[in-house]
């Protein structure tokens, strides 16, 4: 992958839909990007956690307005696109994590982990991105993870759904180019983030794989789609793990043993509180209704 930047995308302005914007990093990057002046539309599958995004950004005087849909449903998209309107910029970063090994995860997990995680990109993308292409500027921002750069021990679904993840953005970069299109992608990187998500991993080097702060994330993911980069990966020493493929794979997986990465996942608890875990069922309301829960001027 290329860390070129093309063109870079001020949000003053502009109007930019997060997914999963109900907590975590997503609020966050709601919060940011509001800040910048962007004007934020915010869809999570946890309405009230949504609306809770929509009054922070309100408060601090900015415009938001939310929508409850799940991700994972092509029609709930389609009429939540169309209740949205136009786009400048999508932020895919609804996401969810199993957590166990790959016999102990239930099937309903594995399947939601991979329809949140990868399905929901093309059908939230599929959406937007013929406006963005005939007014010609539009950014289509992926959260992935450092868990697609590599498979880590009990993600087996999770790390899968970030390295598609990553497939997607990239083949969707090349596709772009070559039809000409202004349309920037960005594909993000990190590696834990303290958001709850992830409640319970651990860290051996913490001064070379520290676990993120989540403001700082959000940070840099919307400075980073305002300069018009292309991809963004934290801490920079996971950047080193493609080079690190040149090596034997008995090699390449003792340095990540002597990292520690295979035993981050040993005390993983996920998020406890209900909520996003990857059993969790859709909210109250059926998985398929879409909902205004506020909207400022
Ligand atoms: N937390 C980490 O350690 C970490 C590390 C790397 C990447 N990421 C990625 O960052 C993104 C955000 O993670 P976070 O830590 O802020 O998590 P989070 O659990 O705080 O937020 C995820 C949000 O997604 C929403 N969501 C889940 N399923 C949905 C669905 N079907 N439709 C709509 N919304 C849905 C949840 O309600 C929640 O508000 C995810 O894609 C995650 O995989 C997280």
């Amino acid at each position: 992958m290329t860390t070129s930047r093309s063109r870079g995308y001020p949000l003053d302005g502009a109007r930019v839909l997060i997914t999963g914007a109900g907590s975590g990093i997503g609020r966050l990057m709601a919060l940011e990007a509001a800040r910048r002046g962007a004007e934020v539309i915010i869809w999570d599958l946890d309405d009230a956690a949504a609306r809770g995004t929509v009054a922070a950004v309100t408060a601090q005087g900015g415009t938001a307005r939310s929508l409850r849909v799940d991700v994972t449903d092509r029609q709930a998209v389609a009429r939540a696109a169309d209740e949205t309107g136009a786009v400048d910029v999508v932020i895919n970063n609804a996401g969810v994590v199993t957590g166990a090994r790959l016999l102990d995860a239930s099937e309903d997990s594995i399947q939601r982990t991979l329809e949140v995680n990868v399905m929901a990109l093309f059908w939230v993308t599929r959406a937007f991105l013929g406006g963005m292409i005939s007014r010609g500027r539009g950014a289509v921002v992926t959260v992935a993870s450092a868990a697609g750069w590599t498979g880590v021990a009990r993600q087996t679904d999770y790390s899968a759904s970030k390295w598609a993840a990553i497939g997607f953005t990239e083949s969707l970069r090349h596709e772009l180019r070559a039809d000409g299109h202004p349309i920037n992608t960005l594909v993000v990187c990190p590696y834990y983030i303290d958001t709850g998500m992830f409640d319970g991993v651990q860290t051996r080097y913490p001064a070379l794989l520290p676990i993120l702060k989540p403001e700082q994330v959000a940070r840099s993911v919307i400075s980073a789609l305002e300069a018009g980069r292309q991809q963004l990966v934290m801490p920079p020493l996971v950047r080193w793990v493609p080079a690190l493929r040149i090596l034997p794979v008995r090699i390449f997986d003792r340095i990540l043993d002597t990292l520690g990465v295979n035993q981050t996942m040993d005390h993983f608890t996920g998020r406890t509180a209900v909520r996003t875990g990857g059993d969790q069922p859709p909210a109250k309301g059926g998985s398929t209704s879409t909902s205004e829960s506020s909207a400022t001027g």
